[in-house]
């Protein structure tokens, strides 16, 4: 049997890998690397024992660090486990620091190279990810593209070969678990109507008194606001003090099901994540991106998603005021994890 290393690192991560993991041991020995870049329990154990994704088969333990220090780290220890195990391809995920750094050190060793959920583009450089996305595209022999715009990003960037339009695989993990569910109730959430806040990119919240103006302004809206709250976020909130918000519950990271349970039954979801943006289009609740652009374009020219990034006196108004309705049209696929595994059994 050949084998292929899933590499994997954060929080998202585990969430495309489960599906894919599942098709990919009918044909392949899988390995699983795990960077350690996300290593709490509600950052990472709970998403494998949710998702049913396998035990890793190595944690390289990086923990935080900044940019380079992580990637480097990364990088290095991720070498020695793919010289020790020789696979037949690898494959990485998204737009992290550790798909950088997985797909650097596989292609350097001259291993063939899977991107799922290349052709992404924010154009938006001083995002990490930005950098991330495009140099693993430019790397990686395998381009997994979720939509018609990343595919179209690929080209415009002179991107053509073993290019494939695979459909999104957030959508498959959405859908199969949507079926699990069999109540609303999730931890922190109450029957009242409720926004579900989610904030976590260094823009929105390395910046004391941008975090505080977004949440000073939530804290204004028609309706409680409920926040899982991200540990990069956390700690400026602790650091800072701005934890004491009347209309603003906040509440520790949930888990994937706590966390499709708590969007189920909200009534509009605020965010900055890319991922949450796509499941909120799937599910049909109206969504507001506190950013000033997003790589799920279709989301927002489909009007279920309202990019914000002025952070006005009138924000709260905007957001009591979205009521996206009318057409929705599948924009992400569907067996998107098996369709990649039939790519692959061509190609590795
Ligand atoms: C990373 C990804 C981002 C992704 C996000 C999902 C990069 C550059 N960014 O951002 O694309 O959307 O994951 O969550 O790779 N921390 C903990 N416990 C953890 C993990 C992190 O306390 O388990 C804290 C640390 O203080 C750390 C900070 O969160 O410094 C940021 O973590 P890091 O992995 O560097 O980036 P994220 O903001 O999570």
């Amino acid at each position: 049997m050949k084998k292929i290393i899933s590499i994997v690192g954060a929080r998202p991560q585990f969430i495309k890998l489960a599906p894919l993991s599942k098709k990919l041991r009918n044909y392949y020995r899988e390995i699983i690397v795990h960077t350690g870049q996300h290593y709490d329990v509600g950052m990472s154990d709970s998403f494998f024992r949710d998702l049913d994704i396998p035990k890793p088969d190595y944690n390289l333990d990086v923990g935080s660090g900044k940019q380079g220090e992580q990637t480097a780290s990364m990088l290095t220890k991720t070498e020695d486990v793919l010289i020790k195990e020789n696979p037949d391809a690898v494959i990485v995920f998204g737009d992290t620091n550790s798909t950088i750094a997985g797909a650097l050190a596989a292609v350097k060793l001259g291993i063939r190279t899977i991107h799922v959920e290349a052709g992404l583009r924010s154009f938006n450089r001083s995002m990490p990810e930005e950098i991330n996305r495009v140099v693993s595209d430019h790397i990686c022999d395998l381009l997994f593209a979720p939509t018609i715009t990343a595919v179209n990003n690929l080209k415009d960037e002179g991107l053509t070969n073993n290019v494939y339009n695979t459909g999104d695989i957030m959508a498959d993990v959405l859908l199969e678990n949507l079926e699990k569910i069999t109540d609303n109730k999730s931890p922190g959430c109450s029957d009242n109507p409720y926004y579900l806040l989610t904030l976590h990119r260094p823009y929105n919240v390395d910046d004391i008194s941008k975090l505080k103006r977004i949440l000073d302004l939530l804290n204004k809206t028609d309706v409680e606001i409920v926040f899982p709250v991200h540990p990069r976020t956390k700690s400026k909130v602790d650091e800072f003090g701005i934890n004491k918000y009347k209309n603003i519950k906040y509440i520790n990271p949930l888990s994937y099901t706590e966390f499709l349970k708590a969007h189920l039954n909200c009534s509009k979801v605020i965010t900055d994540s890319g991922g949450i943006q796509k499941e909120a289009y799937l599910i049909k609740k109206p969504c507001i991106t506190l950013r000033s652009e997003t790589e799920w374009v279709e989301t927002v020219e489909s009007k279920w998603n309202l990019l914000l990034s002025e952070y006005s006196d009138d924000l709260p108004d905007i957001i009591n005021n979205f009521n996206p309705a009318g057409e929705h049209p599948e924009l992400f696929g569907r067996n998107v994890a098996e369709k990649m595994v039939e790519i692959i059994r061509r190609k590795i």
